[in-house]
C-alpha cells in the first residue's frame, strides 16, 4: 500500500536519528518514495549523505542551491501523502504548535494539506513538561497524529517515557492513515487471533499451536484497508500492532464476552482464533501434585463463539482440516449460520498453525469455492478481505 506514495520524512536533531535511517530504509523497500527534509540540528547527528543512500534521493533544503532542482517547500507539500516527522524534539513540536516556519520542514508543514504524523523522541523530563504536553494537545487538536514515545532506557540517561516508538509501530500508524480512503474505509472489522488457554489448576492449561500470526496478518490487512479494527487476542508472542484495538483474553468464554461486546459497531467478524473445545470443569485452586499415578479431567464444552453471537454483520470461520477439507469446511459453514469460511489444509507442512504461509479454500454461503496456493498470511489476509469487501457491497 505504500508502492508510490510520497513520503515526507522530516527529521530533527535527536540522538533517536539513527533509527530514522532504519525507518527510512523501509519505506523505501516498500515501494515509496521518500523525500527527507533535515533540519540544520540533525544533520550533526547524522549525514544528509546516509538518507541520500538509503532513499536515493537527495534530502531537501531549501537554502541550499545544489538542492533537488524544482523541488522546494511547496512542491513537497504539494507531492506528499503524508508528513511523518520522526524523531520530533521538543523544540519542532513548540514551533508547530507555535505556526513557526523558518527552516524547509516547518515551511513543507504549514503549506502541506497530506496527514501529519509526529513521533516525538527526548528526555522524559522535557517529554512530561506541561510546556510540551501543551504543545502536544494543540497539534493534535489541530489534527496532527502523534505516536506516543516509548517507555525505556533513555540516551541521555534513567529510564522513562521519551524513547522514540518502535519504527514498527510508526509504519503501522502511516499505514493506518494512508489507508483511510481505501475500501473497507469506515468499516469496523472485528478479528479474533491466537489459541485460546483453558485452565487446570494455577500453571496448568489446555492450549493449541495457534501463533496468532493469521489473526493479526487480518488485522493488520483490514487496518491498511482502511477499517477500524479490533483484535480479540487469545496470548501470542508478537508485537501488538499499532493503530488496531487490542483486547487480550485468555479463555473461551473471555473471547466470547469480549467478541459480544466488540461486536455491538461491527460490520465484520473475521474469527482466525483457534478456540479451544473444552474446557476443564473446575479448575484447582492450588497447583495439582502428581502423586497419584493417574490423573482424570473432566471435560466440558466451551461456548461456541461463532454460532452464539448474533448481530447484523458479516461472519467469517476458519477451519483447520486435515481431511475432506472442502466437504468440512463447508458443513461448519452451515452449521454455524456463515457467510465465510476459510478451510486451512494442515496436511501441507508450511501451512495452518505456527507457519507464516498458509493453503487454503475460501468458501462462501451461495457455495462459490475459491482454493488458493499457498501464500503468506498477508496475502491470504487480503484475499479473504477482497471477497469480505465483495459481500459487504451487495
Ligand atoms: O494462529 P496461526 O498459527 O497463524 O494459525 C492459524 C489457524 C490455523 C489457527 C487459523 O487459521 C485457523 O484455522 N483457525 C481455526 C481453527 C479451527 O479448526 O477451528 P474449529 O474448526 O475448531 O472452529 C471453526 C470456527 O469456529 C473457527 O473460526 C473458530 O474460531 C470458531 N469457534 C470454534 C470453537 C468455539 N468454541 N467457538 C468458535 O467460535
Amino acid at each position: 500500500m505504500l508502492a508510490n506514495k510520497t513520503i515526507v520524512l522530516g527529521i530533527t536533531g535527536s540522538i533517536a536519528v539513527y533509527k530514522a535511517a532504519d525507518l527510512a530504509s523501509r519505506l523505501t523497500q516498500a515501494g515509496a518514495r521518500v523525500e527527507v527534509v533535515m533540519t540544520e540540528a540533525a544533520t550533526r547527528f547524522v549525514t544528509p549523505l546516509t538518507f541520500r543512500s538509503l532513499t536515493g534521493r537527495r534530502p531537501i533544503d531549501m537554502f541550499d542551491l545544489d538542492s533537488e532542482p524544482g523541488i522546494g517547500h511547496i512542491a513537497l507539500a504539494k507531492m506528499a501523502d503524508i508528513v511523518v516527522i520522526a524523531p520530533a524534539t521538543a523544540n519542532i513540536i513548540a514551533k508547530l504548535a507555535a505556526g513557526i516556519s523558518d527552516d524547509t520542514l516547518t515551511c513543507t508543514v504549514l503549506a502541506t494539506r497530506a496527514p501529519v504524523i509526529i513521533a516525538p523522541a527526548m528526555h522524559t523530563f522535557m517529554f512530561q513538561n506541561p510546556i510540551t504536553q501543551d504543545n502536544l494537545a494543540k497539534l493534535r487538536a489541530r489534527g496532527f497524529i502523534i505516536v506516543e514515545p516509548a517507555c525505556g532506557r533513555l540516551a541521555s540517561g534513567g529510564i522513562g517515557q521519551g524513547r522514540l516508538a518502535e519504527i514498527e509501530k510508526i509504519i503501522g500508524t502511516i499505514k493506518q492513515v494512508m489507508g483511510k480512503s481505501d475500501d473497507l474505509a469506515g468499516k469496523c472489522v472485528v478479528v479474533t487471533a491466537g489459541g485460546t488457554q483453558e485452565p487446570i489448576d494455577p500453571v496448568r492449561y489446555i492450549g493449541n499451536r495457534s501463533s496468532g500470526k493469521m489473526g493479526y496478518a487480518l488485522a493488520k490487512a483490514a487496518r491498511d484497508r482502511g477499517a477500524t479494527v479490533t483484535l480479540v487476542t487469545a496470548p501470542t508472542s508478537l508485537p501488538e500492532p499499532a493503530g488496531i484495538e487490542v483486547t487480550h483474553i485468555r479463555t473461551a468464554t473471555e473471547m466470547k464476552e469480549a467478541v459480544a461486546k466488540a461486536v455491538s459497531r461491527a460490520d465484520v467478524l473475521i474469527m482466525a482464533a483457534a478456540v479451544a473445545d473444552y474446557q476443564s470443569k473446575s479448575v484447582a485452586k492450588a497447583k495439582i501434585k502428581k502423586e497419584s499415578p493417574s490423573l482424570t479431567l473432566e471435560l466440558v464444552r466451551t461456548p461456541d463463539i461463532l454460532t452464539e453471537v448474533k448481530g447484523n454483520f458479516l461472519k467469517v470461520g476458519f477451519a483447520a482440516e486435515s481431511e475432506d477439507i472442502v466437504a468440512n469446511a463447508r458443513r461448519k459453514l452451515d452449521k454455524k449460520n456463515l457467510d465465510l469460511i476459510v478451510a486451512n489444509d494442515i496436511t501441507d507442512p508450511e501451512s495452518g498453525f505456527g507457519t507464516d504461509t498458509n493453503k487454503v479454500t475460501i468458501i462462501s454461503k451461495d457455495g462459490k469455492t475459491e482454493s488458493l496456493p499457498l501464500l503468506s498470511k498477508r496475502e491470504v489476509a487480503d484475499r479473504i478481505l477482497d471477497r469480505v469487501v465483495g459481500l459487504l457491497k451487495r
